[in-house]
């Protein structure tokens, strides 16, 4: 980097159609990344002997946000062989946070993104993810990994915990209406009660995760035939076990029951739950009507997103 020259990154939200929380146990998910909602990145490096950070979209960042990033920056340096750089980072983010769009994992994905470059290492989406990993992991503990790789990798995937990422191809474009319940989700403690009641009743979240996994199956099928009604019906099966697990909460529940009522193929929330977004699969000319019904039903904002046709 010459001197004072900004080097810039960044990388975007993801949102998962399907697995969920049972990711974490071995079962594939279906994850997305939502290039229209992105962390932004930038890099400049001072006389100052020390690492700066601006929150640019954060006036007064929380001690607890301002600990994750600097944790990330640690992890990811030290994970390079170096230390802190002596630098002003800006960051900048239309992820909502807490919301089940990744947005922690997207930060992590920009500064692996940052460092890398800033060291002059090249890195393949691979290795990006490797690095954004062991941030997250750093700082949330227990992790399928599963938003990591969706964002670093850029492409929709099926995602088993400790294998190569799959790219999976859309048979057509998906129109997604996402709208936030208005609750702050936390997806640390959720995975982390999900893992206590397994714990004690591990036959009964075996029968759930499977459930899971057959609706993760009929989604896999449904996207290579191109049938969103089928898609849509097995997304809102994937809620019905969200629920039993423990995940959800009436508002999301809510959102979702309006949703379908509204005319979509289906809906489920996405991410850790206990708050954050839901999001309905729609058929395109119904969208922004569903989008209305969710606000009507108390969603704190909805918004209709395409996700395009890709290859593998
Ligand atoms: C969070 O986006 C997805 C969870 O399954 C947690 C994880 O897989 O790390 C809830």
């Amino acid at each position: 980097m010459s001197p004072r020259a900004a080097l810039r990154t960044s990388a975007p939200a993801k949102i998962i159609l399907g697995g969920e929380h049972a990711v974490v146990y071995g079962v594939p998910a279906l994850v997305l990344p939502l290039s229209g909602l992105r962390t932004e990145v930038s890099l400049r490096e001072s006389n100052i002997p020390k690492l700066r950070i601006l929150l640019g979209d954060l006036p007064n960042p929380s001690e607890a946000q301002m600990a994750f990033v600097s944790g990330a920056c640690r992890t990811i340096t030290a994970a390079l062989g170096h230390g802190l750089p002596d630098a002003t980072l800006e960051v900048r983010s239309s992820v909502p946070i807490a919301s089940g769009l990744g947005s922690s994992a997207s930060l992590c994905v920009a500064l692996s993104r940052a460092f890398s470059r800033l060291h002059g290492t090249s890195m393949a989406p691979a290795d990006i993810q490797r690095l954004a990993n062991e941030a997250e992991q750093a700082a949330h503990g227990r992790a399928s990994g599963v938003d990591t790789a969706a964002i670093a990798w850029g492409r929709p995937l099926r995602f088993v915990t400790g294998q190569p990422p799959e790219p999976f191809a859309l048979a057509g474009p998906l129109t997604l209406v996402i709208a936030h319940s208005g609750e702050v989700g936390s997806t640390q403690a959720a995975v982390m009660d999900v893992a206590l009641r397994r714990d004690s009743e591990p036959d009964l979240y075996g029968g759930y995760f499977a459930g899971i996994r057959e609706a993760v199956d009929r989604m896999v099928q449904a996207l290579q035939a191109g049938d969103p009604a089928a898609l849509g019906a097995a997304m809102t099966d994937n809620q019905r076990w969200l629920q039993a697990i423990g995940v959800s909460t009436p508002m999301l529940d809510r959102l979702v029951r309006v949703a379908t009522q509204a005319g979509a193929h289906g809906a489920k929330l996405t991410g850790g739950g206990w708050g954050g977004c839901a999001m309905a699969l729609a058929p395109e000319d119904r969208a922004e009507a569903i989008g209305r019904a969710m606000i009507d039903a108390g969603a704190a904002w909805a918004q209709v997103t395409t996700v395009g046709a890709s290859q593998p």
